[in-house]
């Protein structure tokens, strides 16, 4: 469930009508709910209930400073996986004992960075991270807490670019080969082990990979600790899936997978981290755009809109699916047609749907993109000299433009011509 609704014929964002905002901003628009966002940390608040845990929200999903700093007030932790991640999420006001640092390629300055301003642990994904870690810490005079990242090679059944946990992926230590780096990261001087991590995959629809993962890392859980590791934390990654397609789509609950994690791991007296990103932010967000032209085509007719590949590339890059619904609600058994919708980019594959059956649609409709609040700004680019599009944040009745578009001028001045061009 979410807040974008119909009301009285126009889609709203909470109790703001879409024509409002875009009326202020112009289109393209990317607009968020607080209170779907509310919502959707609390069913894994709720799904871990009775659990010592953290939720820690993948920043990666949604980075924006408001969203941030409203998650953040909610008691989220965050999951960051870069430099520029962890200063965000100290900019928003997270505290550093809430932030985890994940990734398969820590920089040293990097490290530094989080050493220096407070981590609550890094998840080590290379035996040359730990050692790395190790000597950047020693040099500090401190140590760093540590998981390692397994990869439990296990098939998350998700699209081949975002499945992670498959021994032929780049991520984590072969689970097999654990137990030895697991000794060799107790030998070393700058780093304190404190649990273990996994992350099998992103837009998982079904919990059974889940499962068999989670069952793998408790048993591995038990063997470290009789190797005599101090395990007391595990952080069990995100990747729970969102319906994109509502008419067909009906994706486990955070329920059914906080049920998972109570059968898996609830008896071995740890703290449990997860770092969901998605399903926090995917459908607290839309992206709000407008008919340019329809076009005729042979035997096919173009919905050409304002947004474009740059904006939301999922369609062009995984083949994903939006839902696409007009902001005025269509009169009720309107005849419908099919379209290519599509952007203004010139390339072929900035095509966001193939005859996707719409209502009928006239230059300067608006329409919305459903599920795009994860994924959607933070991939953006400005391919094409294509400006990235406002951020809008909504709260009951009122709404904020949380990133401005950036006029021509500074992105043309970003740019230098050396003397001798
Ligand atoms: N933790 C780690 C270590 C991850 O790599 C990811 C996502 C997450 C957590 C959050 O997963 P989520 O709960 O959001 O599924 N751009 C792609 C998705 C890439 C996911 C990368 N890792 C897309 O648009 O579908």
């Amino acid at each position: 469930m979410d807040h974008f609704l119909y009301r009285d014929g126009i889609l709203h964002a909470e109790d703001v009508p879409l024509p409002d905002i875009a009326a202020e901003v112009g289109t393209p628009f990317y607009v968020y709910s607080c209170a779907t966002l509310t919502r959707h940390y609390h069913l894994f608040e709720e799904a871990l209930a009775g659990l010592d845990h953290l939720v820690c929200f993948a920043m990666k999903s949604n980075s924006n400073q408001a969203v941030i700093a409203h998650l953040a007030g909610l008691g989220a932790g965050m999951d960051v996986v870069s430099g520029g991640e962890y200063l965000r999420a100290k900019a928003a006001g997270v505290p550093g004992e809430r932030i985890v640092f994940s990734g398969v390629g820590k920089s040293a300055a990097e490290m530094r960075m989080a050493l220096e301003g407070g981590i609550r642990q890094f998840n080590v994904e290379s035996e040359p991270e730990l050692e790395r870690l190790s000597a950047i810490a020693s040099e500090m005079g401190v140590t760093a807490p540590i998981t390692i990242r397994v990869n439990p090679d296990v098939d998350a059944r998700t699209h081949e670019k975002i499945a992670t946990g498959k021994s032929e992926n780049k991520f984590g230590i072969p689970i097999a080969r654990a137990r030895d780096v697991y000794a060799q990261a107790a030998a070393l001087p700058g780093i304190e082990v404190v649990g273990i991590d996994v992350h099998i995959g992103s837009q998982l629809t079904d919990l059974e990979p889940f499962e068999i993962a989670y069952e793998k890392v408790a048993e591995l859980t038990r063997t470290l600790r009789a190797d005599g590791h101090d395990i007391r934390r595990l952080d069990l990654g995100g990747g729970l899936g969102i319906p994109y397609e509502r008419s067909n789509t009906a994706p486990p609950l955070p329920t059914e997978y906080g049920d998972v994690i109570r059968r898996t791991v609830g008896d071995l007296g740890v703290e449990v981290e997860i770092e969901p990103g998605r399903l926090i932010s995917g459908n607290a967000g839309i992206l709000v755009t407008s008919v340019i032209y329809v076009k005729e085509g042979d035997g096919r007719d173009f919905l050409i809109l304002d947004a474009a590949m740059n904006d939301l590339v999922r369609p062009a890059m995984y083949g994903a699916w939006h839902d696409i619904v007009p902001v005025v609600e269509p009169a009720p058994g309107v005849d419908q047609a099919p379209f290519d919708i599509v952007g203004p980019v010139c390339e072929t594959g900035d095509t966001f749907a193939k005859q996707r059956p719409m209502p009928p649609l006239s230059e300067g409709d608006l329409v919305a993109f459903r599920s795009a609040g994860a994924y959607g700004a933070v991939m953006s680019s400005e391919y094409n000299t294509r400006p990235l599009i406002p951020e809008v944040l909504v709260k009951d009745d009122h709404f904020a433009v949380i990133r401005a578009r950036p006029s021509f001028d500074e992105i043309i001045n970003r740019d230098t011509v050396p003397s001798w061009v």
